[in-house]
């Protein structure tokens, strides 16, 4: 059981905006979502009043006034949505956001991440870095993150540690590398990344044995830093523990063309996952930008997930991921911030980006050339389907789709409080211009809203967040 239990049974009242499919948002106005001590919800009661909440709803559960609180979400200007689910994102890299020069992946690798991630070895600055990193994704309403880590244990384990005290719903990876790397940040052996990944799912099991909040995940860092004998012992180890695992693939040409050389026997870089037993349902790739027809339908046939980091693509010069032609192949996609090669801790704006790389796929000299018109139009993604990556495409990935990413009777209270009043630039001005002077705002269709959120939005906007039920973030910005 995580700590600070909510303590009383819970309704949020009001407006609630979820992905019902992708491509499609549901409003459910005046509603109210009765929410367990356990943190789970058990009721979802639309069309009634805060009265006919309390008087039909409580009976019904058997809940006395005195043991619920309350928590509404107030007039046009806020909604409660699903916490934003982060595929990829590497904590140990959070002090070195926006910064990459003119790098691309493989210099970055060296310059600026892999001494990043050696210096966290000393716990009091894990202890600092990892907590800023969880404070300021669940600040920007990331409420479940598939974390990287770095190769020492301690620091690994603390940031697990930190995650579960903190309530972030997270999966953290202590990383395994052993080949090609520096000399000051290398594992010494396939033994010994293998039995430090035993010695983190170890720990993570002693501090939350059913991996309810806080789960391990295998974590061989790519292709490239990974000798053989590591990734067969890995996909032995993912075999006995049904373990969730995450990797990096095709992100970067020089990487691809370096994996090429590495393993002249496999047909492709997909296929060196595939031939080492990593390809599976439960592998989570990311980036998968400069995939062949074949590599894609094989990561189709295997089940594996993809974590979609548009961020960390364009900061990186990495290149722009098909996104429509994956989810075409029926592979499930999320959205990823990859701090650092992001320079963002915001899912939302991970969503914004996947929307606008998606649309330079249709801008005729691009890597479309040889689709239709049509073809290009269609790979353009909307607002609502980036949203959808962002809450119920990342459960997908992360095996958490009947837990969490949508509003559901059974699923778990992972939510966001969103009120636009303080989106930037006056989009939403003041009570006057809501209940007056509609022109500024309050003239949208809520969907038209919903985009002025994802393209002016950012943390200000987050007013509250919840995992599991608990409250784990109050805005406390000053306007
Ligand atoms: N490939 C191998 N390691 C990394 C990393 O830390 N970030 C990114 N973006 N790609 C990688
Ligand atoms: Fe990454």
């Amino acid at each position: 059981m995580p700590p600070s239990q909510p303590g009383k049974n819970q309704v949020f009242f009001g407006t609630f905006i979820h992905a019902k499919k992708f491509g499609e948002l549901e409003y459910l106005h005046n509603t109210a979502i009765c929410v367990d001590v356990s943190g789970k919800i058990v009721a979802i009661e639309p069309n009634c009043n805060q009265q006919k909440a309390v008087e039909t709803v409580y009976a019904r559960l058997g809940w006395s006034l005195d043991t619920v609180a309350i928590s509404v979400a107030r007039d046009h200007r806020q909604f409660f949505f699903p916490g934003f689910i982060d595929t990829h994102v590497h904590a140990p890299q959070y002090p070195n956001i926006g910064v990459f020069g003119k790098s691309t992946l493989l210099d970055w690798l060296n310059k600026y991440t892999f001494p990043m991630e050696a210096s966290l070895s000393s716990l009091p600055k894990a202890r600092r870095v990892y907590t800023r990193c969880i404070r300021r994704t669940l600040a920007h309403g990331t409420t479940t993150a598939a974390y990287y880590a770095t190769i020492d244990v301690n620091a690994t384990n603390l940031l697990a540690d930190l995650c579960f005290s903190m309530g972030q719903r997270a999966f953290v990876g202590r990383v395994c590398m052993d080949h090609l790397g520096p000399e000051y940040y290398i594992d010494e052996s396939p033994d010994h990344a293998l039995a430090a990944t035993r010695a983190t799912i170890d720990h993570i099991r002693s501090i939350d044995s059913n991996f309810e909040i806080v789960s391990p995940i295998l974590t061989p860092r790519f292709a490239p830093a990974c000798s053989v004998e590591t990734m067969r012992g890995l996909s032995e180890l993912q075999k006995q523990t049904q373990l969730p695992m995450q990797t990096h693939i095709s992100e970067n040409v020089n990487e691809v063309e370096l994996v090429k050389e590495l393993f002249p026997d496999s047909r492709s870089y997909a296929d060196v996952y595939d031939t080492h037993g990593l390809l599976n349902e439960k592998m989570i790739l990311a980036h998968a930008i400069h995939l062949t027809e074949e590599e894609a339908d094989l990561i189709a046939e295997r089940k594996a997930k993809i974590a979609h980091c548009p961020c960390s693509n364009s900061a990186l010069t990495s290149g722009i991921a098909r996104v429509r032609w994956l989810l075409g192949k029926g592979i499930q996609v999320g959205l990823g911030t990859d701090m650092s090669g992001g320079y963002s801790p915001s899912i939302l704006e991970a969503a914004r980006q996947a929307k606008l790389v998606s649309n330079h796929l249709a801008v005729p000299g691009g890597r479309s050339d040889d689709l239709s018109w049509e073809e290009r139009e269609e790979a353009k993604l909307s607002v609502e389907e980036v949203l959808y990556l962002a809450t119920r495409g990342g459960a997908q990935v992360l095996g958490l789709a009947n837990k969490v990413g949508v509003f559901e009777v059974g699923k778990q209270w992972d939510a966001q409080l969103v009120d636009l009043g303080t989106v930037p630039d006056e989009v939403v001005e003041d009570d006057q211009a809501i209940h007056g002077n509609v022109d500024v705002f309050g003239w949208e269709t809520w969907d038209e809203r919903v985009a002025k959120w994802v393209f002016n939005g950012d943390d200000r906007n987050t007013k509250k967040v919840w995992v599991q039920g608990r409250l784990v973030h109050v805005q406390t910005y000053m306007y």
